[in-house]
């Protein structure tokens, strides 16, 4: 991960400029363009010759989420064709990966992230390029945006991500926020549903004025989503409660980022993941509570599943690592960087985010990568309301729940693999396309080295920001190389991606976790007892 910054910066750039054109010549650093979309990449980070479209992963130990053996990986025209032991090469034009005594295991997939997003009067600094080159390079292969409708229109709102999408560099999918309610959203939710390839939408139950949703339209939208087979998202956090506690912070003349956690306390994560669990459970579907950042949201996700409601948590890398004390920094350049929402809880809450997530209460990591730079965040200088909500981690997801998870004994490389890839593919319907080593998967795979360290920072990262709130963490396991769609994109710290090479992946309905909701339905209906047959009395 260690590379001269000041020349990825100017490659970036220029890679940016002459987006979708043939390959740029560059010095011999860490960015590379190849020639062409699905090119080999010779000579530039791809190393070991090849003729780009077959490929040879040797010697490795090959990680599922539901088997760990020793095989090889052979690829062509960027799918999986084998998975076994010793797999003959007979080709000079077969390029040979070495993974001896490393994990070969599917790339990593987000659930979560903002690219190019337009949010509290400003945009995230990571576009659909940038943010792809620091998902490449932490491990991370495809990733799914949320899509924000435009004056509550989804079509328009697609057409604005389809076009920020034009320069991407690796597979992406699309969640769908709903903003407001009427005929015309809910029949455009059945078109991104039937003709988009959109399976989940998000309701944001906080940001008051902004993108927040009332109960009545959380309901309509829950229903409307269990008709399509569609997923309801949740942003669980009281939002009129938060509007409250803000008020009261700045009138005690608390303004700076520490204000932030002090005005939206667990409690009112805990409420709303409530609310919304039981309006789920009211209309009988699935629901994914997004960024689960304390104890007690996840409490309420438990006891859902103890009564075996279908609810997925999502805990993001921030909240399963990081500790609130940063927003007391005397420094507002520091304090801000880790202003989001759900706030980043007091210690603590972190290591009851990591238990849940090894005992699976909580079910896959994501990210919500959200950048903005540090003049962005001093929007809200003297005002911690202004700050955008937001903080880094699409490149440090893979590296970090590998050192803190797997690394501490927490959990076994097979659910790393689980909770970083597999889970997500599941969940939004895309698997074993997705997530997985198998044949006929997409060929999107890592190589991690586990005797490798890493140290993180603004210095060597891929995000266009100028900090991050990893800054110095050290850790085990090192992501060498990523391979997306059977290209090597990453290897020996050179980055070899192409601007416009991304693929929309379509999400279907009606994933496994709508399987039996007819059945329950159909058991309450029976159960009602009702209407009872009376006979009319005589008056
Ligand atoms: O602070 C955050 N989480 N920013 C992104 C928007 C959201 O709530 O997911
Ligand atoms: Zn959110
Ligand atoms: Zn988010």
């Amino acid at each position: 991960m260690a590379m001269p910054c000041r020349l990825r910066r100017g490659v970036l750039l220029l890679l940016l400029l002459v987006a979708g054109a043939s390959a740029a010549s560059h010095p011999a650093n860490e960015f590379c363009a190849a020639a062409a979309a699905g090119g080999g990449g010779d000579g530039c980070g791809g190393g070991g010759g090849g003729d780009g479209r077959r490929l040879l992963i040797r010697g490795g130990t090959v990680v599922n989420a539901h088997r760990v053996e020793e095989a090889d990986v052979y690829i062509e025209d960027g799918v999986i064709v084998a998975v076994r032991p010793n797999i003959p090469v007979g080709d000079d034009n077969v390029k040979v990966i070495d993974a001896t005594g490393k994990y070969v295991m599917p790339g990593g997939i987000d659930p979560h992230t903002h690219l190019e997003m337009e949010f509290m009067g400003t945009v995230t600094i990571d576009d659909f390029f940038s943010g792809h080159a620091a998902a490449l390079a932490g491990g991370t292969t495809m990733h799914i945006d949320f899509v924000i409708p435009v004056n509550g229109n989804l079509t328009a709102g697609l057409e604005s991500y389809k076009q920020k999408a034009e320069k991407s560099a690796m597979d992406y999918g699309f969640h769908m926020a709903i903003t407001k309610w009427n005929d015309d959203v809910s029949r455009e939710m059945e078109s991104m549903v039937k003709e988009h390839g959109i399976n989940s939408f998000k309701f944001f139950m906080a940001y008051k004025g902004s993108l927040m949703v009332t109960d009545d339209l959380l309901l309509q939208g829950l229903q409307k989503c269990k008709s399509l087979g569609a997923l309801a998202m949740v942003h669980a956090e009281n939002g009129d409660a938060v509007a409250e506690g803000q008020q009261r912070m700045i009138n005690l003349g608390i303004t700076g980022p520490e204000g932030h956690a002090l005005s939206r306390p667990p409690v009112l994560e805990g409420e709303a993941t409530a609310r919304a669990i039981r309006l789920a459970k009211f209309v009988n579907t699935p629901l994914y509570v997004v960024h689960v950042m304390s104890v007690d949201a996840m409490d309420e996700i438990a006891k859902a599943k103890r009564e075996g409601q279908r609810v997925i948590g999502e805990p993001v890398v921030s909240g399963l690592v990081l500790d609130d004390s940063w927003l007391w920094d005397p420094d507002f350049t520091v304090a801000s960087k880790y202003v989001m929402s759900p706030p980043i809880r007091e210690a603590g809450h972190n290591k009851a985010l990591r238990a849940a997530l090894s005992s699976g209460i909580l079910q896959l990591v994501g990210t919500d990568h959200c950048t903005f730079n540090s003049t962005q965040k001093a929007f809200g200088s003297d005002d911690f309301r202004k700050i955008p909500n937001g903080v880094n981690g699409i490149e440090e997801r893979m590296h970090i729940i590998w050192d803190s998870m797997v690394e501490t004994g927490q959990i076994s490389v097979s659910d790393y693999v689980r909770v970083t890839s597999t889970e997500c593919a599941k969940i939004f319907n895309i698997y074993p396309r997705k997530g997985a080593i198998l044949e006929g998967s997409d060929a999107d795979i890592i190589i991690l080295n586990p005797e490798r360290s890493f140290v993180m920072g603004a210095q060597t990262h891929h995000s266009r920001s100028n900090t991050n709130v990893y800054e110095g963490r050290k850790g085990k396991g090192m992501v060498e190389v990523t391979i997306s769609r059977g290209r090597v994109v990453w290897e020996d710290g050179i980055l070899n991606i192409v601007p416009g090479s991304g693929r929309y992946v379509r999400t279907p309905p009606f994933s496994y976790l709508f399987d039996g909701i007819e059945k329950s339905d159909a058991a309450y209906r029976a159960s009602l007892r009702a209407p009872v047959q009376r006979s009319k009395a005589a008056a």
